[in-house]
């Protein structure tokens, strides 16, 4: 595979070196379990320890505000059923919106089968929450407010601290899905008003299978597992060292990254030129997403005319997406561009390319190249 050209690092990025290189002791010689006493769990249990004050680094938090979990799926089911089963003598309803993830959607639905009651808000034409709709949704039955910082698919970055703000007035909890935001964007947990943060390593250059819940002190939220006490109980089971290392590896990365200004100076002039030249060789493509305020990795196009299905079947030698990572086979617009209004028969010609800090200008030309070739062949061949 190393002839083909990754461009999806909102579905998942590579594992850094120095995140490898932190993780192997603990997947060979020091295999230790972090719960026990003789010096093979002390070891792994100050691995931990280390890990969470990394990963505390990066979100300026309390290493004890830091529950690890399997990933972002665990942690938005984590936070908002958590929430909502420990708040029920409060009120059952929960604000969120129509594009986010379905760890949070699906989430949401089983909830209100169970009988609470969610608020799906409309999002604009480019994917964004407008904070005003929130508050107009707040009611003295709201515990809950979940939104995304950075959305996985067209890579708009919602007014987090607008909504933070009326989650603080109006006494709500706020949760934000921050997987795509956290490590590159602003980071402080403090700075960003949030009280809850989930957030996954395998999209910040880290392993799959590991991520954190942040938890400000003091919420309280009902465990969904039950079991050996372990995260002060919210999420017991033997603790994942080896992941654990690389997730905090991969923080202390990414504080080192966004000192450096990676995805100011490498990511983003890199995603401009493909854009730029896709822009110029080709007719009729539409940029999904906010212009501006978007991820610097990210570009969703629509090519008009051209299924996306089709196109990346056609291109031998570049990995990028349609649509979310989790239904990349499937035809049927992305439920994303269908909230932001975009008409089915277009949306289904979205393709997600997702830049990340291993891309070169080299990659570009070959993949700007490669789209071009074969966009222009299937509208010929459409044409016919
Ligand atoms: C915004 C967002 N939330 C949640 C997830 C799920 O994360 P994980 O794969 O760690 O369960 C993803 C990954 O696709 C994501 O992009």
């Amino acid at each position: 595979m190393n002839d083909i050209i990754y461009m999806d690092n909102h579905a998942t990025t590579p594992i850094a070196p120095e995140v490898l290189d932190a993780m192997l002791p603990y997947l060979t010689n020091h295999f230790g379990n972090a719960s026990s006493t003789h010096p093979f769990g002390v070891y792994a249990k100050d691995a931990v320890d280390k890990a969470r004050q990394q990963v505390a680094n990066l979100l300026s938090c309390l290493p004890k505000e830091i529950v690890f979990t399997s990933g972002a799926t665990e942690s938005d089911n984590l936070a908002i059923a958590g929430v909502a089963y420990a708040s029920k003598d409060k009120g059952n309803h929960i604000i969120t919106s129509t594009a986010e993830h379905h760890a949070v959607l699906d989430t949401c639905h089983v909830l209100d089968r169970e009988g609470f009651e969610t608020t799906y808000l409309p999002v604009d034409k480019y994917g964004m929450v407008n904070p005003d709709d929130v508050e107009a949704a707040i009611t003295p039955k709201t515990v809950l407010l979940s939104f995304m910082y950075a959305n996985n698919e067209v890579g708009t970055i919602n007014p987090i601290q607008d909504i933070a703000k009326i989650a603080s007035k109006h006494g709500v909890l706020f949760h934000s899905d921050a997987v795509q935001g956290i490590g590159k964007l602003e980071s402080s947990v403090d700075i960003l008003g949030i009280d809850m943060a989930s957030i996954t390593a395998h999209k910040i250059y880290g392993p799959k299978g590991i991520g954190v819940l942040y938890i400000r002190d003091g919420i309280k939220l009902n465990p969904l597992f039950f079991g050996g006490g372990q995260e002060a109980g919210v999420r017991p089971g033997t603790l994942n060292v080896a992941g654990i290392v690389g997730l905090g590896a991969a923080c202390a990365s990414c504080q080192t990254a966004m000192e450096m200004k990676t995805e100011e100076k490498v990511v983003g002039p890199l995603r401009d030129t493909l854009f730029q030249k896709l822009a110029s060789e080709l007719t009729d493509i539409h940029l999904n997403g906010h212009p501006e305020n978007r991820l610097l990795g990210n570009l969703n196009l629509c090519f008009a005319g051209v299924q996306s299905h089709s196109l990346l079947a056609g291109l031998k030698s570049v990995a990028v997406s349609t649509g979310s990572a989790c239904d990349s086979e499937s035809v049927t617009a992305s439920h994303v561009l269908v909230a932001m209004g975009i008409p089915n028969e277009l949306a289904i010609t979205a393709v997600r390319f997702g830049l990340g800090r291993y891309n070169t200008a080299a990659e570009v030309d070959t993949v700007a190249n490669e789209v071009i070739q074969m966009v222009n062949q299937l509208r010929t061949l459409a044409e016919e």
